[in-house]
């Protein structure tokens, strides 16, 4: 039987790379098949041609057997064919509504917008996603993780018979990702083909019938994944072995970093409303402290609060570094005091995305490049490039802008930026968040590293498995509140679980 749709012998390259080099990939309706392939191996790169983004340098795409080319999204979108991007492609200034109907609102019988309709078709959609997110809300005021299933009830929306998603839950917290599978199941009962991207093993085992693996833009191949293991789908996307994945070594606690004491930040709209609550914590030297928490209970603003800048009002709570109070009001002050923050939302705080690598890596280490006031730029360049080879961070050059980088090497651009500063408390949110199983091993390898030079290191997650592995201590945040903290040996994602979900009417 000829498949429902089907690509072959797609090339594509931009300056300086290769990105495709004759790929296959075929997909029937009611199938959920993965695409599976370390950071830039090109899986972007083919389903923005099958989205009609990107036009191919040569192969052909088939639907039902018939020759097709899309000259942009929209004719993508008239055959069937809806993406979820990677990068979100939603406008910050407009509405939820309004980012799902982009030019198909629904209109009144005199020809103009009816947002009455809009508004009701749009809490439909999140409705079939069981999410509550105001649908007048602007986007800007949302965080990532909720921008995310926005995009996705866009997609959604458009009843295609393909469904792409780039890496969909990479902002998503575990419960988000269960509601996410009920709705692909039920997709997939329609008969709708969902072509599905993820760095998550456990979520292709959970979900994907079957498995494609790209490696450096080269088809290597398809199985089924009941038939499949991990190792073999590894040992198929990298290529070589790999060692242990979580390498977590002892390490020797040393002097208190940082405490927190009784920090509490006001909602910066809703006063009645605290986003955190009378929080205390402390971090020693060489310790990896993991704050876990489902998306919402506050760990992304605990860590910009710490950072010094805290989305909302902080109205009580004493600041230590060191045993000396201090106040952060501003990142400036916190990068002083020896602090450094990895975020999640690499578009909007991270990098420079026009600019090249090398620029975005040396930035917050300028102390480092600049000598006698004049930015060396031979020491630009060698500091960049040592961090991208022990990152291994993929790159055709250091002159080439951070937007053309595949989404995880972009991360590991911002790590490599702040590990560049050489802090001594460093706050990770989310560090891994895209990034492959090869570059995860080398985060965590780092990590290991930065805690035996005596460096405090706070990690957020929604990676259970990641928090389990690395912390030596886990706190759990619930509603802006610290709701339990277990040791390294007490921890479980069962426990963690429990906790994250007690609420504070339980
Ligand atoms: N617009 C572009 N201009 C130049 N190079 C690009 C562009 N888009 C992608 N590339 C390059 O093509 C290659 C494949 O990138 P792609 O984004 O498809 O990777 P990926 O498999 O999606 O990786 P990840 O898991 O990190 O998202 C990379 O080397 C990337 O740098
Ligand atoms: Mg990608």
């Amino acid at each position: 039987m000829d498949s429902y749709l089907r690509m072959q012998e797609i090339s594509k390259s931009f300056p300086g790379v290769q990105a495709l080099d004759r790929v296959h990939m075929e997909v029937q309706p009611g199938e959920v098949h993965a695409l599976l392939g370390e950071n830039g191996a090109g899986k972007s790169t083919l389903m923005k041609i099958l989205s009609g983004v990107y036009q191919p340098d040569s192969g052909e795409i088939l639907i039902e057997g018939r020759s097709v080319q899309f000259s942009d999204t929209r004719a993508a979108e008239q055959a069937g064919i809806a993406i979820i991007h990677q990068e979100l492609n939603l406008i910050p200034q407009m509405t939820v509504a309004e980012n799902i109907y982009l030019g198909r609102e629904p209109r009144t019988k005199f020809g103009l917008v009816d947002f009455k309709a809009m508004r009701q078709a749009a809490e439909a959609e999140l409705q079939q996603l069981q999410v509550r997110i105001p649908v007048q809300a602007r986007i800007a005021e949302l965080r990532v993780g909720e921008q995310q299933l926005v995009e996705i009830a866009k997609a959604l929306s458009l009843h295609a018979k393909v469904v792409i998603m780039d890496e969909p839950t990479s902002a998503l917290s575990e419960t988000e990702v269960e509601k996410l599978f009920k709705v692909i199941r039920r997709l997939q009962q329609n008969g709708v083909a969902i072509i599905y991207i993820s760095h998550k093993l456990e979520e292709i085992f959970a979900i994907a019938d079957k498995v494609t693996v790209l490696r450096d833009g080269k088809y290597i191949g398809t199985c089924v994944v009941k038939e499949s293991t991990a190792q073999q789908l590894v040992g198929m996307m990298v290529g070589r072995e790999l060692a242990d994945l979580f390498p977590k070594e002892k390490v020797q606690l040393g002097e208190e970093l940082l405490r927190v004491e009784g920090l509490t930040v006001r909602h910066p709209s809703q006063s009645h409303r605290n986003l955190l609550e009378d929080i205390h914590l402390s971090l020693r030297s060489g310790e990896i402290l993991g704050i876990a928490g489902l998306l919402g209970s506050g760990r992304t603003e605990l860590l910009m609060t710490l950072f010094g800048a805290s989305p909302g009002q902080l109205v009580a709570g004493k600041l230590f570094v060191r045993s000396r109070p201090v106040e952060l009001h501003s990142p400036q002050e916190a990068i002083h005091h020896g602090l450094a923050l990895v975020t999640e939302d690499r578009k909007a705080q991270g990098l420079f995305l026009q600019l090249p690598v090398q620029w975005n890596i040396s930035i917050a280490g300028l102390r480092q490049v600049v000598k006698r006031w004049v930015l060396r730029h031979r020491l630009e360049k060698a500091m960049a490039q040592r961090y991208i080879d022990q990152l291994r961070i993929k790159v055709p050059s250091l002159a080439g802008a951070v937007e053309t980088l595949s989404g995880g090497n972009q991360q590991k651009v911002i790590l490599a930026k702040w590990m560049a500063t050489t802090p001594s408390i460093l706050l990770l949110d989310d560090p891994t968040r895209g990034v492959d199983v090869g570059a995860k091993a080398e985060i965590y390898h780092l990590m290991n590293q930065f805690a035996e030079q005596g460096m405090g290191v706070i990690m957020v997650s929604s990676e259970l498995p990641e928090i389990l592995a690395m912390s030596d201590r886990i706190l759990v945040l619930s509603e802006g509140r610290m709701v339990a903290e277990f040791s390294r040996e007490e921890a479980s994602e069962e426990k963690i679980m429990t906790a994250a979900t007690r609420t504070k009417a339980a």
